[in-house]
């Protein structure tokens, strides 16, 4: 059992990474109206994809304008939801959004559980059509590397949230990375909290000549584009601030 000052000590750092992330939320958001709607319905689906990381994606669509979007990873659809609701608030002309997901279940999930599948298909449509996004999802039940494999078309928006090994984050980036245009823009889901992605992620980026730009909510944002989108921009300077901050702090 942990000791008081411990739990307090845990308490605090808590609600200083709640308060980032909200202050994040903001930066990224700006003047840009209609994402209260918009996570209305996709926090109502399970999933992961938190507020924050919402918002960044909100104003990197309505930014970056991205015609084709591919998303590794859907599970029962709470990014593909926001992604699709940004797509068509920021009206992108003939926007498609590929939604790739063999689904058989989350890694973490599963382990933690002690299962070996879960399948997620079924729910995953159902979401989707609440949703209203239909028109435009391209939904793909595979594996990305089987996908990948018979790809060609430009993509200005990619989405890593798929296994979350080193291997797996490898094949995804591999398979979709050099497909990516020169305004191309990549994400990837959990960098900071699993060293598998961490490293994955790190050797795609290297791989595919990637600026990296940096981590909001645990998420690295890389592209070609030497400058990131705005909206990744004010997030990472509220993540240094806050940094900056924590090092003048007093130490007890
Ligand atoms: C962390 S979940 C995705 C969460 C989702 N983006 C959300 O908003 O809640 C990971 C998903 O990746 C899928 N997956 C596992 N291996 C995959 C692969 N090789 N290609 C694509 N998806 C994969 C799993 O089936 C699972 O649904």
């Amino acid at each position: 059992m942990p000791s008081p000052l411990a739990r307090a000590r845990r308490a605090v750092r808590a609600a200083t990474r709640a308060g980032l992330r909200s202050l994040q939320r903001d930066a990224a958001l700006g003047n840009l109206p209609g994402f209260e709607d918009a996570w209305g319905t996709a926090h109502r689906v399970p999933g992961w994809f938190g507020e924050t990381e919402a918002a960044v994606f909100w104003s990197v669509v309505h930014e970056v304008r991205p015609a084709t979007v591919v998303e590794i990873g859907s599970y029962l659809g709470r990014s593909t939801t926001l992604l699709g609701l940004a797509l068509q608030h920021a009206d992108v002309p003939a926007a498609r959004l590929v939604a790739i997901d063999p689904h058989t279940g989350d890694r973490q999930n599963m382990r933690a559980l002690g299962i070996s599948t879960i399948p997620t298909l079924d729910l995953f449509r159902i979401y989707m059509q609440a949703a209203g996004i239909g028109e435009l999802l391209d939904v793909r039940v595979a594996p990305s590397a089987e996908v990948a494999a018979d790809w060609h078309d430009p993509v200005d928006l990619l989405f890593v949230d798929g296994w979350h090994s080193k291997r797996g984050v490898l094949a995804d980036a591999r398979g979709f990375g050099p497909h990516l245009t020169d305004r191309g823009i990549v994400c990837f889901d959990d960098y900071t909290a699993y060293k598998s992605v961490r490293r994955g992620a790190d050797l795609a980026c290297t791989e595919l000549g990637l600026v990296r730009y940096g981590t909001v909510a645990a998420q690295l944002w890389a592209g070609r584009p030497e400058v990131a989108p705005a909206g990744v921009v004010r997030a990472l300077r509220v993540e240094r601030l806050v940094s900056a901050a924590r090092r003048l702090s007093p130490r007890r």
